[in-house]
């Protein structure tokens, strides 16, 4: 995850400590770049975010960029709620499609729909996802059986209700859907802002790139 203020103070947070190191060495003794191995969910909102108030007159760029689902949405969420930065998400599509989307959702674990509640922020994806089947399932319950075309409308619903209306964003370009070399579907990169210029030269990269994917 890395976060560059307009006066370009960096501040990069790996939670791993090789990654960190490796970033520690990288840098070396420049003043204006701060590591951090820790979870960035904690020094975002804790340390982080917190300087960037509005009346700060600092403004900043966020890069979230996680392989999984190890973001929470406390951290979107505070970052929203400044108006001074705009940030680069990686909604990971993935990880939500092998652990916690599955085409009944009776069969995912406990613990991996708690991550994407956690995630989202709530677990209203659930009744965007998924309808009941009359069957009944193993445990007696009706099974849970994923609509078809999930994952845009999963990015779809992110985008209006989650980043849109949850948080405030008044700016978030259609994401773009990022694949594997085999065509499968990894993450959707998602922008969003306060700031209308932002919106503008991101939408601008973002249809330039979508034709090659
Ligand atoms: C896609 S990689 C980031 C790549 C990096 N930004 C780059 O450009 O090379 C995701 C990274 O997130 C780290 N990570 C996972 N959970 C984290 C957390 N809760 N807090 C901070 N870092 C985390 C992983 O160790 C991994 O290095």
């Amino acid at each position: 995850m890395r976060l560059t203020t307009l006066l370009q103070n960096t501040h990069y947070i790996d939670i791993d400590k090789e990654k960190a190191e490796t970033l520690n060495r990288l840098t070396g003794d420049r003043t204006n770049i701060n590591i951090y191995q820790e979870d960035c969910n904690e020094v975002l909102v804790k340390k982080i975010l917190p300087m960037l108030q509005y009346e700060s007159k600092k403004r900043a760029l966020c890069i979230l960029d996680p392989y999984g689902l190890h973001l929470q949405w406390e951290t979107i969420m505070t970052a929203a709620k400044l108006k001074t930065t705009e940030i680069f998400l990686n909604f990971p599509l993935m990880d939500m499609n092998r652990n916690v989307l599955h085409k009944d959702l009776l069969t995912a674990d406990a613990d991996q729909i708690e991550r994407m509640n956690k995630f989202c922020g709530t677990d209203e994806w659930q009744e965007i996802l998924y309808k009941e089947d009359k069957q009944m399932g193993i445990f007696g319950d009706p099974d849970r059986i994923k609509i078809v075309n999930s994952n845009i409308k999963l990015g779809e619903w992110f985008k209006k209700e989650r980043l849109q209306k949850t948080a405030g964003f008044k700016f978030v370009p259609e994401p773009m859907l990022m694949r594997n070399s085999k065509g499968g579907p990894l993450f959707f990169l998602f922008f969003a802002s306060h700031n209308e210029t932002g919106k503008k030269i991101v939408t601008d990269i973002f249809n330039k790139h979508r034709k090659y994917l």
